[in-house]
């Protein structure tokens, strides 16, 4: 960790109550950047920002958003302007799994899985993109990144839903880096794999319960076995780095890339 590598950035995290989305708030705010974090459990938020703001160096504040809703985005924005004095980043984390076979696939499933996913990080980029073009270019560059999968960039027969969110993801990375490019914005993200959090102990059950999965814990070791090159799951804290990376300015020559971050598991 680098003490002020992110000293003057003001971050907007979405689902930052939990999981990734929380340590990434815990890592940013280590390095000195103020961050909001958003989340439908207000509660959960405000404990990991109050541990934040219990450590000192960059401040948290936490507020209630649901990421499928434009307005929500757009005060989520403005909480964080109000907060620290502008924005800077914009972490688009807030998401979601249920597997489905194809042919179990309904109109439920479909779109909460592309609503949360999908659909809102559109929503978070554009509130968050309209108040950086209000600020200016010379704040610039401003930096949106967008949390992929494994799932943006591989087929999964359990998880078509989550693939064609994820999939979408890439899309919103990859044109919105052109749409944006003009404004100062960049627009870049990761792809984890298998990483341990409440979404991935909940699709562990819930692939037992479709019957993809005969026992607990079985898809973490097949993942393992057959398709990870570092022959270990995850944990958040492997990708605070890399998302730390994309906040800093030493990410500023990139734009329209996903990064994997997924012990290897794109290339096999
Ligand atoms: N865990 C993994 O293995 C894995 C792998 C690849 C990608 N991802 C992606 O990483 C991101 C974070 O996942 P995680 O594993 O930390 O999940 P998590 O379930 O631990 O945390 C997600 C957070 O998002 C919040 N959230 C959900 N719906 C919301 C809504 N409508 N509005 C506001 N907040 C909402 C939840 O309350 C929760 O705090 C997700 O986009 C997920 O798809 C996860």
């Amino acid at each position: 960790m680098y003490p002020n590598r992110l000293k003057g950035k003001n971050i907007l995290i979405t689902g930052a109550a939990r999981g990734m989305g929380a340590a990434n708030a815990e890592a940013f705010a280590a390095q000195g950047a103020n961050v909001c974090l958003g989340d439908l459990d207000q509660a959960e938020a405000q404990k990991v920002a109050d541990r934040i703001n219990a450590v000192g160096n960059g401040k948290a504040i936490a507020v209630k958003m649901d990421v499928t809703k434009r307005e929500d985005n757009a005060s989520a924005v403005a909480a964080t302007v109000e907060a620290f004095g502008s924005i800077n980043v914009g972490l688009f984390n807030a998401g979601l799994n249920k597997p489905r076979f194809f042919m179990d696939i309904d109109e439920d499933n479909w779109d909460m899985i592309m609503n949360v996913n999908t659909k809102a990080m559109w929503l978070g980029m554009q509130e968050t993109a309209r108040q950086m073009i209000a600020q200016g270019p010379e704040g610039g560059p401003y930096k949106l990144i967008n949390v992929g999968s494994i799932a943006s960039k591989k087929p999964l027969v359990d998880v078509t839903v989550y693939c064609t969110s994820k999939y979408g993801c890439l899309a919103l990375t990859e044109c919105g880096a052109l749409g944006l490019a003009e404004h100062n914005i960049t627009v870049n993200g990761y792809a984890p794999g298998v990483v341990v959090t409440p979404l991935w102990e909940q699709l562990d059950k819930d692939l037992v319960e479709i019957g993809f999965k005969e026992r607990a814990g079985q898809a973490y070791d097949d993942i393992v076995a057959n398709n990870l090159v570092i022959k270990r799951v995850s944990y958040p804290e492997d990708i605070t780095g890399t998302a730390s990376f994309l906040a800093s300015s030493d990410s500023d020559y990139m734009t329209g890339q996903m990064i994997s971050v997924d012990g290897g598991w794109v290339t096999k």
